[in-house]
């Protein structure tokens, strides 16, 4: 297996959680060794359906011990016209899917005094992983999760085997009071969030204005920003190609159902795999990528979520 440039996977287990949560237990299709990981990887699944393409990402929520197969949790995304509904739909047990080699944006720092987790729906993935890790670990941590109340039960059961008294389950994040949370954490104390984009922003926008530094926030969002907005032109200069963007589809995906296949991770607006360079035109800037300046710059944008602000927008792709 190894020297290839993408994993053949077999889906071991397939298995409905929760009415829109599908775990898939996935081993190599030769049965040999996956890769080993480490806590807050990710796998990015390459999946065909005709003559469509989806690529995206999953963490990681667990390996077996022997490193024969990975667990991931996928949630089916309301009006998905992508790998969430196909997964959803089409692949079952036996199956066979193509991935790559499993990469790690979201690692947990090895020099925090304390890690202070939040997550959201399925943004507890991540976490899961690493509460495997911080099992092995002296290392301090607090866990809130924050989950639909119908869905309270499926994640008590994916915490549960973990230390209770570190974990808070939270239906309702009204009554969840974050800046009390933020002030008391020790000196030297990492945030990690991730989850639907509202939460971030939130967690985060609070985190920086009370004083926490960039080095010690660390996010990780995997799809699900807010794609719809005015439609419009983009203008491929290199590859000659004049893409109509329309509503209800991101720019990514207009490109994509074009033929073309720009680097994409996350397609969540966060790991700036998909930066790409405008030549002409203003974007509309949406990603938690970019600094302000650069999002002031114009310069390049982030094509899996900002979209165009006038009706026509020249790219370098
Ligand atoms: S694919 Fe990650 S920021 Fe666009």
């Amino acid at each position: 297996m190894s020297g290839t440039a993408t994993l053949t996977l077999r889906v071991r287990e397939a298995e409905m959680i929760a009415p829109l949560l599908k775990r898939f237990v996935l081993e190599s299709a030769d049965r040999a060794p996956l890769p080993s990981i480490g806590a807050g990887a990710h796998l990015r699944l390459l999946l065909k359906e005709g003559q469509k393409k989806f690529r995206n990402a999953y963490s990681i929520a667990a390996t077996a011990p022997d490193n024969s197969a990975y667990e991931i949790i996928v949630r089916r995304v309301a009006h998905s016209r992508g790998g969430s509904a196909f997964l959803h739909d089409h692949v079952d047990a036996g199956a066979i899917v193509e991935a790559d080699f499993p990469g790690n944006l979201f690692p947990i720092s090895h020099v925090a005094r304390k890690h202070l987790l939040i997550s959201g729906g399925i943004g507890i993935t991540p976490f899961l992983g690493y509460l495997a890790y911080l099992k092995t670990t002296p290392a301090p941590f607090e866990l809130h999760h924050f989950c639909r109340v119908e869905e309270t039960e499926t994640f008590e059961r994916a915490l549960r085997g973990y230390d209770a008294g570190k974990i808070h389950l939270h239906p309702e994040l009204a009554q969840f009071d974050l800046i009390d949370m933020l002030r008391k954490q020790p000196l030297g104390t990492h945030l990690y969030v991730c989850g639907p984009e509202g939460l971030m922003n939130m967690v985060l926008a609070a985190a920086r204005s009370h004083g926490w530094p960039g080095s010690k926030l660390h996010s990780e969002s995997f799809g699900g920003a807010h794609a719809g907005g005015a439609p419009f032109v983009a203008i491929l200069e290199r590859s000659g190609l004049e893409i109509h963007v329309p509503e209800d589809q991101t720019l990514l995906e207009a490109i994509e159902a074009a033929g073309l296949e720009p680097p994409c991770l996350c397609r969540g607006g966060a790991c700036g795999q998909c930066q790409t360079d405008v030549i002409e035109g203003e974007p509309e800037h949406r990603d938690h990528y970019l600094n302000a300046a650069e999002h002031a710059e114009n310069r390049s944008m982030i094509i899996c979520v900002s979209r165009a602000k006038g009706d026509r927008i020249v790219l370098d792709l």
